[in-house]
């Protein structure tokens, strides 16, 4: 492994592309009126997905620099050197591999890291967790009265919430009639008081989620849960009752076993992975326990076959046509030469409604860095804002912004052809109408309408200026023929690969998360603060003392 990231900003293409963009006069108008092929020469197939990247600001000429940048950064070694398994994440000197994750049973040859038989570790993990599942969804697996599961809570947060609760509310028409699962994140108390609201103890499952098992806002919330369980149990106050009742509500998903039995967790009711699939990357390791639950064990292997026909795709697929890779570069276009700063990501499919909360981890907990992974500062922006909603509701909201607002905002437009509630309204099938929408927004930022065609509205000409819409404005859609398991796999893999393009060419570790230590560390240390310790209010800074004493004077 090289011992320094090349500087992007150093290559002969980076110079070209510098060049290119100030003699570049985008012109989406132009570009599709010139070149009757641009459509389906920049419309590429990504597994089942459909990819359409012609509506976005460049040129042929663009894209063959971006991927001559992609070379001159040493992708191609970089991705290889992932796959295998180098220790490609320097600061926390591990491997990156939760493309190992979904490799299918027997896949030659075998992937051996570190002296370990990865795909054995693997298939050995999803055999228990699919094992655990059966027992649940068949209701072999009772509480400690007898009662099948009706309800799992998920406990867990960042990593070990976003990615599975993102999946179940996608997968939802697949989950098995007679499951719920819930999700508690935030330690914020009402989370867990209005997520077991309701509940029946005898029929509710807990799933603490936690790679590290250390992490407070779960470990709090983990307590709570159980907590209320002995209490609405009315559980003696003695061990055996106690740990009866763990024993049979309680299971936990986690690296750290040891952590999991010293909360009294069965170790054999724990599912284990590994320090390699970070917390961002890990709702297709046993993480997603509460999803192999709700849709079962045969759709969560769909849903794995979906990340690895990506892996396929980004591990074979000569750059130029190798969809994440395209869209990471665009991404870089974008950051770094035509000054974006956020990325939208709207899904036309409300089952994705969790997707952009999902993509926030993935991307902004990845990127959002000031240095390379030698320790050198950055010589580059980074990481931009990745937010969204589901269409049409983000179309009554925020895309005033996107189509006339002075900041470009790429976009992402995502839609299905098949919904799984095929409805009409008055013999007018309504998805079909949802999708017209998919279609109008694009063509709308993309070809925009010029002052002539509002005057030729009979536009009054003070108002016409509010009425223009300029157009150029980028998006990128895919489609696919309906949201399954493994197009949402296909979906998740291809943003995970967006991000690690991104990152290599802009020289960081994707795989770290240093930031969030230093808040994690100032809370447990003002902790005493808020609960009223003089001395350890006195040693806050001004700003923070005055607002604690005041919310101490606030606080009944
Ligand atoms: O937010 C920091 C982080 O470490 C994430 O990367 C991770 O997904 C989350 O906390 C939860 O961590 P754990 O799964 O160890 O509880």
């Amino acid at each position: 492994m090289p011992t320094s990231p090349i500087d992007v900003t150093s290559t002969a293409a980076w110079q070209e592309l510098s060049v290119h963009e100030s003699t570049l006069t985008p012109d989406l108008r132009g570009w599709f009126a010139d070149d009757p092929e641009r459509a389906t020469r920049l419309t590429l197939p990504l597994a089942d997905l459909t990819v359409d990247l012609s509506k976005n600001l460049v040129t042929d000429e663009t894209l063959a620099l971006l991927v001559r940048l992609a070379d001159e950064v040493g992708l191609a070694d970089r991705l290889q050197a992932q796959l295998r398994g180098d220790h490609i994440n320097v600061t926390e000197d591990r491997a990156v591999l939760h493309t190992a994750l979904r490799r299918p049973a027997g896949a030659q040859p075998p992937l051996v890291v570190d002296g370990q038989d990865v795909d054995a570790d693997v298939q050995a993990e999803l055999t228990k967790m699919f094992a655990f599942a059966d027992k649940v969804r068949s209701g072999e697996w009772t509480g400690v009265t007898g009662e099948r599961v009706r309800t799992v809570v998920n406990i867990g947060i960042g990593g070990s919430d976003l990615g599975p609760v993102m999946a179940y509310e996608a997968l939802k028409p697949y989950v098995q009639d007679g499951l719920e699962v819930r999700f508690v994140s935030n330690i914020d108390p009402s989370d867990l008081a209005e997520t077991v609201k309701g509940l029946d103890p005898a029929t509710t499952l807990f799933i603490v989620a936690s790679k590290t098992f250390g992490t407070l806002e779960t470990l709090t919330n983990a307590r709570l849960a159980r907590t209320w369980l002995w209490e609405q149990f009315g559980t003696a106050d003695d061990d055996e009752s106690r740990n009866a009742a763990v024993a049979k509500h309680f299971v936990a998903v986690s690296t750290a076993l040891d952590k999991v039995a010293a909360f009294g967790i069965d170790p054999t009711n724990a599912f284990g992975f590994w320090d390699w699939v970070g917390g961002r990357y890990s709702v297709d390791s046993t993480i997603g326990t509460s999803l192999a639950i709700a849709v079962g064990p045969d759709a969560f292997r769909e849903f794995l076959a979906g990340f690895h026909a990506v892996d396929q795709h980004v591990a074979t697929t000569p750059f130029a046509q190798n969809v994440p890779v395209l869209m990471g570069l665009l991404n870089v276009w974008y950051v770094n030469f035509l000054g974006a700063h956020t990325h939208a990501v709207l899904p036309y499919a409300q089952y994705l409604h969790r997707f952009a909360a999902y993509l926030q981890q993935l991307t902004m907990e990845s990127n959002g860095k000031s240095v390379r992974w030698d320790g050198t500062p950055v010589t580059t922006q980074t990481g931009e804002v990745f937010w969204g909603e589901p269409g049409t509701n983000g179309q009554h909201a925020f895309y005033q912004l996107i189509h006339q607002g002075t900041r470009l905002i790429p976009a992402d437009f995502i839609a299905v052809a098949n919904p799984a509630h095929p409805l009409t309204d008055d013999g007018v099938d309504v998805h079909g109408l949802f999708l017209a929408n998919f279609f109008a927004q694009t063509k709308a930022l993309a070809f925009g309408k010029t002052a002539d065609e509002v005057r030729a509205e009979g536009t009054a000409e003070d108002i016409v200026p509010a009425r223009v819409f300029s157009g150029n404005r980028p998006t990128t859609s895919i489609l696919a023929a309906a949201l399954t398991p493994s197009v949402l796999g296909q979906l998740i893999a291809l943003y995970e690969h967006v991000t690690f393009v991104q990152g290599v060419v802009w020289g960081i570790d994707s795989f770290d998360q240093w930031g969030v230590e230093l808040g994690k560390k100032l809370a447990l240390e003002i902790a005493p603060a808020v609960q009223g310790d003089a001395a350890a209010l006195a040693a806050q800074d001004p700003s923070t003392r005055a607002l604690i004493s005041r919310y101490l004077e606030l606080r009944a």
